[in-house]
């Protein structure tokens, strides 16, 4: 029997991106499709979403969800059914989808998303005709409450469907002050530690983990991380007090999207038995970054320029990248303070490191194309996408061992280079010295030709594809309606 999915999500490719939660919301209804899961996708109706939809069909209205008025559009991602909630009062601004140009949050997050979830829950209730669903699979804290209207204050007289939520950043809570509570229309007592209730204020996050029948991260080393207080960030408490709710669901990749033999923004591409194919694309990213032509080893970073992301610690390192014969180009933006320092060590190292600032699609593929390999320092990792773009374009992940990036990357330390398994280098704990020293491991396995091309192939030829984590996601909806009955 074909289960049907609501997949309630901030973000999805190819209509809205800011990072990995859209790769990962845009590829599930494909790596479920081949599970017998029918995904639909909810996303919020931003100008971009609304112009790439295009006409779109509306299905449904609301007079009022949270006193805004709005209307379901329905259209395709993909080959996939989407719905669109057009709620121009709450959605129809110019900048991204949680923040104005400059980069301040929007002051209604909370009734935004609040919105978005209530009627997230009116779909899985079945208000919309003709539209059925088995469970509701929500994304980080922008799709906290569904679980909490669903459980707390579902449609009268509709369906009653589990939920999952997932978490992809832990980092980021919807944390909003105890004011807003009676603005949700959710009943006085979803105002409880058990409920709705984080801190004295409201928990979106926090309310979604508490609600949902299910809890997942991405990864099944950040799934036991959040329980302690370092990376829990608050809700270490909840996740150990619903522990045997909680899996860890690695991310995969779209292979179709992500694959250097079909590439069309590579200057050429390649497969692992045709690497030498790749100087060409090395040679586009040095001329289009400014750098020099010579034959030591190309890092990249493709990254939000964060403290998550250990960038602060990376702009410092620079110097002795570049000291040990190391050149780098950095496609990335984020805080204006990690931005100038990257500013100042291009303008310190001319033809050694190149910057660009900003967000560019396309460049992120040529950057994986090209570099030899990409670092990755992060403080912590949900899951981390582009060290699984650099394993299957054979541009070298250096990682911290941490979360996602722990589970995917192969260090390779003496053993596994005799095992010849080895796919990348990992460090600990992202430090000045253990990224320096990590760099200088990347330089001397470079320097062995036969080596680096044998971490190159490994990472081709392992398997980052949805097939495993798609069948994962699909027996846990399984058990989750057989639960409900
Ligand atoms: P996060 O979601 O925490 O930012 P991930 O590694 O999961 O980290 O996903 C980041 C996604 O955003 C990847 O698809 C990556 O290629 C992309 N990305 C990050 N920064 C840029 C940029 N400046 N330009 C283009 N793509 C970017
Ligand atoms: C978050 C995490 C990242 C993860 C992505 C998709 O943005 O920071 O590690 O890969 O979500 O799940």
């Amino acid at each position: 029997m074909t289960v049907k999915v609501l997949s309630v999500a901030s973000e999805a490719v190819p209509l809205v991106k800011t990072g990995g939660l859209a790769d990962v919301a845009g590829a599930l209804p494909g790596a479920l499709a081949a599970q017998g899961v029918e995904v639909t996708t909810f996303i919020p109706g931003y100008p971009a979403v609304l112009a790439k939809l295009g006409k779109g069909k509306a299905i449904h209205k609301w007079d009022g969800l949270l006193g805004a008025p709005a209307r379901l559009l329905s259209g395709t991602i993909g080959d996939h059914p989407l719905l669109v909630l057009d709620a121009p009062a709450l959605f129809a601004r110019e900048g991204g989808p949680y923040s104005d140009g400059s980069g301040r949050d929007w002051d209604d997050n909370w009734r935004r998303f609040a919105a978005f979830a209530r009627a997230a829950a009116d779909i899985a209730g079945g208000a919309v005709k003709g539209r059925v669903f088995d469970l509701v699979h929500a994304h980080d804290w922008q799709t906290g409450l569904v679980p909490a209207y669903l459980r707390l204050a579902p449609l009268e007289g509709g369906r009653d469907v589990p939920s999952i939520i997932t978490i992809h950043n832990m980092a980021f809570q919807g944390y909003y002050p105890a004011e807003v509570f009676p603005q949700l229309g959710l009943p006085p007592t979803a105002w409880t530690v058990d409920g709705v209730e984080s801190y004295g204020g409201v928990g979106f996050l926090k309310a979604g983990m508490q609600l949902a029948d299910a809890i997942t991260t991405v990864s099944p080393t950040y799934a036991g991380e959040v329980r302690s207080i370092e990376f829990g960030m608050g809700l270490e408490g909840l996740v150990q007090a619903r522990s045997n709710r909680v899996h860890g669901i690695l991310n995969g990749i779209d292979t179709a999207e992500w694959n250097p033999a079909s590439d069309p923004h590579l200057a050429a591409t390649y497969t692992a038995g045709k690497l030498a194919a790749r100087a060409k694309n090395k040679r586009a990213v040095e001329q289009a970054f400014g750098l020099d032509r010579d034959d030591g080893p190309l890092f990249v970073v493709v990254s939000r320029l964060t403290w998550q992301k250990g960038m602060d610690v990376l702009a410092e390192v620079l110097d002795h990248l570049v000291g040990i014969g190391g050149r780098l180009a950095l496609l990335g933006a984020g805080d204006a303070e990690i931005e100038q320092r990257f500013l100042a060590a291009a303008a310190r190292h001319p033809g050694r490191v190149g910057v660009r600032l900003g967000y560019d699609e396309a460049a992120s593929h040529r950057l994986q194309g090209g570099g030899d390999a990409i670092l990755i320092p992060s403080r912590f990792e949900p899951c981390g996408l582009t060290q699984l773009y650099g394993l299957a374009y054979g541009c070298v992940p250096i990682v911290s061992r941490t979360g996602g990036l722990a589970d995917t990357v192969i260090d390779a330390n003496p053993a596994a280079l005799a095992a010849e398994v080895a796919t990348g280098i990992q460090m600990n704990a992202v430090s000045h010295n253990a990224l320096a020293m990590a760099i200088s491991r990347a330089v001397e396995l470079y320097a062995q030709p036969a080596t680096w091309k044998r971490l190159q192939k490994n990472g081709m030829q392992a398997d980052f594809s949805w097939g495993a984590s798609g069948a994962a996601y699909a027996a846990l909806y399984r058990q989750l309606i057989e639960e409900q009955g």
